[in-house]
């Protein structure tokens, strides 16, 4: 149901009533303020003009062929010749109910594409923060939407779970786990992450066994996999109780964590050194890209590789461009990350263009948000607690 269009109709009938000629414009439009009504009719004016009667008398001559019972409780002139139209809530309701008993709700399915959605990706051992929580109910609400729409949508819950911080919570994992026989609560994972930060920072025993076992992870051992494993659960069984509670739709089925991309850094690296795109520098391997300058004016370098062969945040993000893609065959993907992570989005798909990895075909979309800023105008903290 068009409820201006009904509307203009109504005032318009009403203006040929009252011997308006029958091409009268209503101009009816959403009132800008609640004390206007819901909808007013401008058109009055124009019409009294052409005629050479004054406004006021055409609007009260309209009012008396105005035709709303049922539809408008309350109809008056405003101004000059301005009629105020306030509509009948139970109408209005009535309305609603008519527009829910079809349950497209009048829009037509599209041609469905296959879409990837990256959202939430908050980290492991970490509390989901507020640029997490946006990114989770906006992303959620865009494939809602999508998928109503009648796309194919792929939810990417793109979780942190991978870096040189696991050897320090594995090692912290174990600890705890020695200290105390039974199961231990994981409740408070900013606790947990702080503590073993803490221990990383001052026990130099403890600090090693974090390195090693680092190594280890990335060796794929055995008992280092099984003690991420856990880490991983624990956080996303708690981020799942908070989606619940959010009614997000995701589950744990739609995590495609960072770890997910591991196998494929090591080709990529490979390959993008053969089609010239990738060089050593210093030590490390870097793209260096015209598109982007650094303070010098010289083309940014941006590191796929480090020296220690360990690989990066942008390395994963162009693993994870092409896995969407190749094998979960997207024709757009959407990312909704928070606007500070827009340079490194672009630099990675600058990169993933370059070496041909995703066609131009195929849509990157970065839908991005600002920040929660704290009252001193700065991003809330929510490390150093109490936010
Ligand atoms: N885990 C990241 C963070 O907390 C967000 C990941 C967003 N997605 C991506 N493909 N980079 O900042």
């Amino acid at each position: 149901m068009n409820i201006q269009a009904l509307l203009s109709d109504k005032v318009t009938q009403a203006l040929v009533a009252a011997g308006a000629p029958a091409d009268s414009e209503a101009l009816v439009r959403q009132s800008a303020k609640a004390q206007f009504g819901d909808y007013q009719a401008n058109g009055v004016m124009g019409v009294a003009k052409k005629l050479g009667i004054a406004p006021r008398q055409l609007a009260e001559q309209v009012l008396t062929h105005l035709e709303l019972d049922g539809i408008a409780n309350k109809v008056e002139i405003a101004g000059p010749g301005f009629i105020n139209i306030f509509l009948d809530p139970a109408w209005l309701a009535k309305q609603v109910e008519a527009a829910l008993a079809d349950e497209r709700l009048g829009v037509a399915p599209v041609k469905p594409q296959t879409i990837v959605v990256d959202y939430s990706a908050p980290n492991v051992a970490k509390e989901m923060h507020v640029g997490h929580l946006r990114s989770t109910i906006i992303g959620d609400a865009s494939v809602r939407t999508l998928e109503f729409l009648g796309h194919n949508v792929i939810r990417a819950n793109h979780v942190g779970d991978w870096g040189t911080q696991f050897g320090m919570l594995i090692a912290y994992l174990e600890k705890m786990q020695n200290e105390h026989a039974n199961e231990m609560d994981l409740s408070d994972l900013e606790a947990f992450y702080r503590e073993a930060k803490k221990h990383y920072d001052e026990d130099a025993a403890f600090a090693e066994r974090a390195r090693a076992y680092v190594v280890k992870l990335q060796g794929g051992d055995e008992y280092c996999r099984e003690m991420w494993r856990k880490l991983v659960d624990i956080t996303m069984s708690q981020n799942q109780k908070n989606y619940q509670r959010l009614n997000v739709t995701l589950t744990k089925d739609d995590v495609m964590g960072e770890s997910l991309y591991n196998s494929m850094l090591p080709g990529i690296v490979a390959d993008l050194k053969a089609k010239g795109l990738a060089v050593e520098s210093e030590g490390a391997t870097v793209v260096f890209l015209d598109e982007y300058k650094n303070k010098d004016g010289e083309p940014m370098g941006v590191i796929i590789q480090k020296k220690d062969g360990g690989y990066l945040y942008t390395t994963t993000d162009i693993a994870c461009a092409k896995y969407r893609y190749e094998t979960l065959g997207a024709d757009r993907v959407l990312y909704y990350i928070d606007s500070r992570q827009h340079q490194h989005l672009m630099q990675a798909w600058t990169i993933v263009r370059k070496a041909g990895y995703v066609p131009d075909s195929v849509s990157l979309e970065h839908h991005m948000f600002g920040m929660m800023l704290g009252k001193d105008g700065k991003p809330f903290k929510t490390r150093s607690g109490g936010t």
